[in-house]
């Protein structure tokens, strides 16, 4: 039998590239472009399998494609809300996705962001490369302490939960969260957090918001100028989930006008656009989509890609079916 034809969208891991190479017949793109819609319809009609990444917007123009022979998207990420997967269902494909495989690493960069916002690690190391440091001295940049403060969650899925373990643990932190889907006692056992009944009561109570809900219209803009106002001035807003679960210029508004003290963002909300206001503000900690980026993790989410494609080619059910 001939191997399964697949299409890659960007350039993955280089030993998972092997993989793919190795077990099917597989057309990477080779210069890493960002695939336009044409192209992406083109894959779809011309594989048995397209693999996407989650900075390609597979629409429903996308999937309206007409004679698609794709029977699989495979997508490198654990975030779908790049994907219409109605619109996918209806064009008769199974899309998959990558969780588990990014927890831990994207946690770490949560408290990354966390820690360097309050810490101001990002101003200071602009001041001192700039070569503006002139020496020690009592008030020189204090920041926030984080050890012993409030952590708020939005959501209480696998990584804020990977995000609590490290804060409680790591700085003895206070952990409280809101999620409409609240997680088991079990999962929940050994972070010692409690459940607020609302946004808003997390953002009252806390002195570190975190975000960890899905994007997508259900969470669209859910931190906006209500959000802001609700949130202690001296609070700080972590955001490594998806960008447009915060108005961007409401957040600008909200860093302007003092109503929080200061953002550690790793998504926007017209990614790769950032406004311009954030980047001139000294009080945000802006990352490039980081959150799953290390060679080990891309690794094991381009593995985990390959487990699903081979389980479906196998007439299998693919562990990560979304649909
Ligand atoms: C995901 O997997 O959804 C991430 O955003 C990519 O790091």
């Amino acid at each position: 039998m001939s191997k399964p034809k697949i299409i890659v969208t960007r350039r993955w891991h280089e030993a998972v590239e092997k993989e793919l190479l190795a077990r099917f017949d597989t057309q990477l793109n080779e210069d890493d472009h960002p695939m336009s819609v044409a192209e992406l319809q083109a894959a779809l009609r011309n594989a048995d399998a397209v693999l996407p990444t989650v900075c390609d917007k597979i629409t429903a123009e996308v999937l309206g494609a007409d004679n698609i022979q794709a029977k699989i998207m495979g997508s490198n990420g654990v975030g779908f809300n790049h994907i219409d997967l109605d619109a996918a269902k209806a064009a008769g494909l199974t899309v998959t996705n990558t969780p588990e495989v990014l927890t831990d690493c994207t946690a770490d960069l949560a408290m990354t962001l966390l820690l360097s916002v309050a810490r101001r690690a990002g101003e200071g190391e602009r001041h001192l490369r700039s070569k503006s440091w002139t020496g020690w001295r009592p008030t020189h940049m204090m920041g926030t302490s984080v050890t012993g403060k409030t952590l708020g969650l939005i959501g209480m899925g696998r990584i804020a939960r990977a995000v609590a373990a490290r804060a409680a643990h790591g700085f003895n932190m206070k952990i409280i969260f809101h999620d409409p889907f609240p997680p088991s006692a079990d999962d929940l056992e050994g972070l010692n957090a409690t459940q607020c009944s609302s946004p808003e009561e997390v953002f009252a109570k806390a002195d570190f918001v975190s975000l960890h809900c899905p994007g997508g219209e259900a969470t669209y803009h859910l931190i906006s100028d209500d959000a802001f106002a609700a949130m202690k001035s001296g609070a700080f807003l972590i955001n490594t989930a998806r960008g447009d679960v915060v108005e961007e210029a409401a957040l600008v508004r909200a860093l302007q006008s003092g109503a929080i003290a200061g953002a550690g963002l790793d998504v926007f909300e017209k990614e790769p656009k950032v406004s311009d206001e954030l980047m001139a503000m000294e009080n945000v900690v802006l990352l490039p989509h980081l959150g799953s980026a290390t060679s080990e993790t891309r690794y094991a989410m381009g593995m985990r890609v390959v487990e699903n494609l081979e389980a479906f080619f196998a007439g299998d059910t693919p562990r990560d079916k979304l649909v």
